[in-house]
């Protein structure tokens, strides 16, 4: 078996973890462990050594003693649609997979929490908590997919969060195994907590690198009953941009504010197949804008006003998704879109997150990046949290950390987020392909101390090591 780059994995080793979870459950055939090598980030891929599917804290805590002991890496991982390469095991060792661990545990109607386990896909967890009346609003784009405890590790956000907020804001209380074996729950299930330094803040997003998350007890909503759904076509792009600060200012708190940049709108449209929606030559970006609540009344007012605002800029004609079909329409197409830019070729995916106002300059400077460094570029995202993701195509560059000019490009792009007083992820992470631009966004010494952090929960770096930073 080949070195995990710590400890060498032997056949006695593979034995001790068939005796933990069961002979089935411990994987070394070649398609199984290649279906593990990749995610969503890019085109990269390292194979594990050793795929391992526990069930439950106590297995994983057994793993992690023996991992603990003799130095070998581990990998947790989720459903595997991550964007910045966490859940890749690129020293080798095992991957553990929580997709075993897929139960919802307890929906408490009396409390508005739900407690469940990692490998729960978010939209079931959504569906069963709706079906109470309850909303659970953090809304990735691969929410059909992604499980909740990846949700968890990366600090997700998705379309809702403008208005309801992101993962970290409903997370309440989380069962984690350390990397030594031990099992802890991080707070207690409260909606205020001022007890102690928050362990369980400090988990959300810390990318599987200070514990495995077990149990995830999260606060919930009542669903609103009613939403509204229009697609706003802009001729200048710029002015995409200005409208998003624009309507906050006005006074409005949309449920989604979304901007899709025309050519990656036409990429999705081509790849779904969509033949509803009306989308014309003569426009630069669209926004999608929604707006929910209780009271139709005042959502049918709202987006009349936000319509009456917006006729200021040189726009086209409104599309209001009238029923449920043409809003679900409208939606896949928006959530589509980093699948179908990448099958465009392009795959280099950054992250970035400006102060909202800060959005025209940011996109401004994306396209004269583009222009030095010679590549082009398709924005979208989550505007209204000035979480703009830009996907980037360039001729012979498939990955960007094997072109040091793709890295150079990157480094001016952060720098001008960090100029802008933004930073380098919003809801992505870091992981393994951004973490050698972390120095452009913090100082020295808070580098440091993350990096004493890990060192306390994990002494052996042994968990998921080489994500957020080296060493
Ligand atoms: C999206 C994912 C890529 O917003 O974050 O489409
Ligand atoms: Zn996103």
């Amino acid at each position: 078996m080949k070195s995990n780059g710590k400890t060498k994995i032997t056949e006695e080793h593979c034995n001790l973890f068939r005796k933990i979870v069961g002979e089935q459950f411990v994987f070394t055939e070649e398609t199984v462990l290649y279906h593990y090598a990749h995610d969503e980030t890019e085109n990269l891929f390292f194979q594990p050594d050793l795929v391992i599917k526990p069930r439950t804290a106590t297995e994983i805590s057994a793993i992690l003693k023996i991992c603990n002991t003799e130095k070998i890496s581990i990998t947790p991982r989720g459903a595997g649609t991550g964007l910045s390469g966490g859940a890749l095991p690129h020293l080798g060792g095992i991957v553990l997979s929580t997709e075993r661990m897929n139960s919802i545990l307890d929906i408490d109607e009396r409390n508005l929490q739900v407690t469940t386990e990692p490998g729960v896909i978010t939209e079931v967890l959504q569906n069963a908590v709706k079906e109470k009346g309850l909303f659970y609003p953090p809304d990735p784009a691969s929410r059909g997919s992604c499980f909740i405890g990846g949700n968890i590790a990366e600090n997700s956000g998705g379309p809702k969060a403008v208005k309801y907020g992101v993962v970290k804001d409903y997370v309440l209380n989380l069962e984690i195994v350390l990397p030594t074996g031990e099992i802890i729950w991080t707070g207690a299930s409260v909606l205020k907590n001022a007890t102690g330094y928050n362990l369980t803040q400090l988990i959300v997003g810390s990318e599987g690198t200070l514990g495995i998350v077990t149990k995830i007890v999260l606060r919930l909503i009542p669903f609103p009953k009613f939403d509204l759904l229009m697609l706003v076509p802009f001729r200048k792009l710029e002015e995409a941009g200005e409208a998003v600060s624009n309507i906050f200012r006005e006074g409005f708190v949309p449920s989604a504010m979304e901007l899709i940049e025309i050519n990656a709108l036409k990429i999705v449209n081509d790849f779904v197949g969509n033949s509803t929606i009306p989308i014309t030559d003569d426009v630069q970006a669209h926004l999608i804008i929604e707006v929910d609540g209780n009271n139709m009344d005042v959502l049918m007012s709202e987006m009349e006003t936000i319509s009456e605002k917006l006729s200021k800029y040189d726009i086209g004609e409104i599309y209001f998704a009238d029923n449920a079909q043409q809003k679900a329409e409208l939606w896949k197409l928006r959530r589509r879109v980093a699948e179908a830019v990448k099958l465009a070729g392009y795959t280099i995916e950054e992250d970035t997150v400006v102060p909202r106002a800060e959005l025209p300059a940011l996109i401004n400077g994306v396209k004269e990046l583009g222009i030095v460094y010679d590549f082009n570029a398709v924005c979208y995202g989550h505007a209204g949290d000035g979480n703009l993701h830009i996907r980037i195509k360039k001729d012979g560059v498939v990955n960007s950390q094997d072109s040091p000019e793709m890295i150079q490009c990157l480094r001016a792009l952060f720098q001008l987020v960090k100029k802008l007083g933004g930073t380098i992820s919003g809801e992505h992470g870091i992981g393994l392909i951004q973490k050698e631009f972390m120095d452009i966004v913090f100082e020295k010494k808070s580098l440091e101390l993350m990096r004493e952090i890990k060192k306390i929960f994990d002494p052996n770096n042994i968990l998921n090591p080489g994500k957020i930073f080296d060493k």
